[in-house]
């Protein structure tokens, strides 16, 4: 699904991401875990196409057999990608149920939109309230990555990325992001970016990728998250 080859990354002069290749499957869920300043944001934002990131011209993304590492990052959002960013930005004067019916004007039916709103708004346990409200105005930690995770689902996008998927949020909103995502994982793929390993107590990724100083060092399983709580990073990959 998501085709990452030999991606570099920098910032001004600054390489941040090195040599980064990986294949994320349809159907999967990938935890990426790393020190902090290891680069997972970094590599959100560069598969994104933000224009801060500038890539190697060896650097491959491609959806499918599609590239898109061209693309402006609204046109890689319409091939299907989705990053709900570590910190979700607030939107004065638009709720969310707005914002989706905007976003999905002429491409799916008014009605059916909101009743996918109400559907999944019940499952993420997201007030009627808060749909209604300004965008993640006055929202906490947790209530931001409901509505970023309901958006997502609205919006149907295949590959979906979500950075620190678990900060700021507490135990009771993650397991309602980790249930619906799991629900939801048949033909999505999945990236959630983390620095702890909080949120594998309630969803159980197929595969767990350790990224460090902006190397993909080591992939795994939930074993080897279990092993870097454990032991710390640096003992845990080599
Ligand atoms: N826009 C930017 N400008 C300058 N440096 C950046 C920028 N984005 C990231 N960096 C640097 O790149 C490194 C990785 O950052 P980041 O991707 O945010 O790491 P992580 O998300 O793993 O904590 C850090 O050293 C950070 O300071
Ligand atoms: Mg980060």
């Amino acid at each position: 699904m998501l085709n990452v080859k030999n991606l570099s990354v920098m910032v001004g002069k600054k390489k941040i991401i090195k040599n980064f290749s990986y294949n994320f499957a349809k159907g999967k869920i990938y935890v990426i875990m790393g020190p902090n300043g290891s680069g997972k944001s970094s590599f959100a934002n560069a598969i994104m196409g933000h224009p801060s990131y500038t890539l190697s011209p060896q650097s491959r993304i491609a959806l499918g057999k599609e590239r898109i590492d061209k693309l402006q990052p609204e046109k890689r959002s319409e091939k299907g990608i989705f990053l709900s960013f570590q910190s979700p930005l607030s939107l004065a004067g638009v709720s969310v149920r707005e914002l989706l019916y905007l976003a999905l004007t002429k491409k799916k039916e008014p009605l059916a939109v909101r009743q996918e709103i109400t559907q999944y708004a019940k499952e993420l346990h997201i007030s009627e309230e808060l749909l209604g409200r300004s965008l993640n105005e006055g929202a906490s930690g947790g209530e931001k990555k409901k509505l970023e995770t309901l958006q997502a689902a609205v919006l149907d996008k295949k590959v979906m990325i979500f950075d620190e998927i678990d900060t700021g949020v507490d135990v009771d909103a993650l397991r309602a992001i980790a249930t619906f995502l799991k629900k939801r994982k048949k033909d999505k793929t999945f990236i959630l970016i983390t620095h702890y390993n909080r949120v594998l107590r309630y969803l159980m990724p197929d595969k767990v990728l350790i990224l460090m100083e902006g190397v993909l060092k080591k992939v795994g399983d939930k074993k080897l998250a279990k092993k870097i709580e454990k032991e710390g990073y640096e003992k845990a990959v080599n």
